[in-house]
């Protein structure tokens, strides 16, 4: 189905894709852009709960920065009326991974505690939301400069901890001692010796990304894992949205539920047009962003 785009999702991805990371981009030429928000265009033969002029959020696989993008049916969600597309247009990739990170990969139980690493981000704005009302306890992330500490402590971290040296020390002293039972990572395996230090018996860690680019280390022995009663896991939205497209999307109706009843604060930062997205991309690059970016494209 196509649809005609009023705002777009801008993303660390898009950066990747654009950086030439291997398997962002499925083939040349590419267009960016994994999340919309705008009105049914028109819909292929078997779609019969979407209709032109509807006003949905969707994932895109790629095209999304567009005034016409592409997507699959079961990709597609209506967007409630109490929500601006702008709003919707920044949940799909920010919000419903955040939501199947600790869901789904994770498992997060009642008041156990989560790390999250680049806490900044857009998808840590959404983890700093989403732990609270999933009834999570202590919430503690870190950053990678001293100066980003003061604006995440802003957005809900309890805790907020510069990454270099005494990290593992802080993140266990925030704990009382305890370490965490949920880490959360999007460092490629650059700091996967901090988690496992940090980690409580019967916690699990979850690699989610590799931002830093470059060929990932090796998983740590299996001793490590054994002897500290941890598990790694990981977990993509990407390939999710390929194998499982029901419940990426279910997860969205979710996420766009708990916004309509008031319970997310799904903020973001409007960028006013799609000429305005190449700068976007390159703060993000430069590890400058702050939250969520989303482009009015119509
Ligand atoms: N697996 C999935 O399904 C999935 C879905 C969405 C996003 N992600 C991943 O989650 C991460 C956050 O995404 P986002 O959309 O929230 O991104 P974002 O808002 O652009 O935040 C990315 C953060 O990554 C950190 N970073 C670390 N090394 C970096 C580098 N070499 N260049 C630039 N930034 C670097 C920076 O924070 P600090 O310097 O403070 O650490 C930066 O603020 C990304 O790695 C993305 O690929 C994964």
């Amino acid at each position: 189905m196509t649809i005609d785009v009023a705002y777009a999702g801008v993303n660390f991805i898009d950066v990747m894709a654009r950086r030439g990371d291997a398997g962002y981009v499925p083939a040349w030429p590419y267009v960016p852009g994994l999340e919309v928000a705008g009105t049914v265009r028109e819909v292929g033969a078997g779609v019969g709960d979407l209709t032109a002029g509807q006003r949905v959020a969707a994932f895109t696989p790629g095209g999304g920065l567009a005034e016409v993008a592409l997507t699959r049916a079961v990709l597609t969600v209506p967007i409630p009326d109490q929500i601006p597309s702008l709003t919707a247009a920044g949940a799909p990739m920010t919000f419903s991974t955040a939501w199947l990170l600790l869901n789904q990969a994770a498992r997060l139980g009642s008041g156990e505690s989560v790390l999250v690493h680049s806490a900044g981000g857009g998808v840590g704005s959404a983890l700093a939301q989403l732990v609270p009302a999933m009834s999570g306890g202590p919430l503690i992330g870190t950053v990678g400069r001293p100066d980003k500490v003061a604006s995440v402590r802003k957005i809900g971290y309890e805790a907020v901890i510069a990454r270099g040296e005494g990290l593992v020390e802080a993140v266990r002293a925030a704990t009382g001692g305890a370490g965490v039972d949920v880490v959360l990572d999007p460092l490629g395996t650059s700091m996967l010796d901090v988690d496992l230090a940090v980690t409580a018996p019967g916690g699990r860690i979850v690699l989610f990304g590799n931002a830093g680019g470059g060929r990932p280390a090796p998983l740590p022995a299996l001793g490590k894992l054994i002897g500290g009663n941890v598990a790694i896991g990981g977990f993509s939205i990407s390939s999710l949205r390929a194998s499982a497209p029901e419940r990426v999307a279910a997860a969205l109706r979710r996420i766009l539920d708990m916004i309509a009843n008031g319970r997310l604060d799904a903020a973001v930062t409007k960028v006013d047009s799609l000429a305005d997205v190449p700068a976007v991309h390159q703060l993000l690059a430069g590890g400058r962003g702050d939250g969520k970016y989303v482009a009015r494209v119509t």
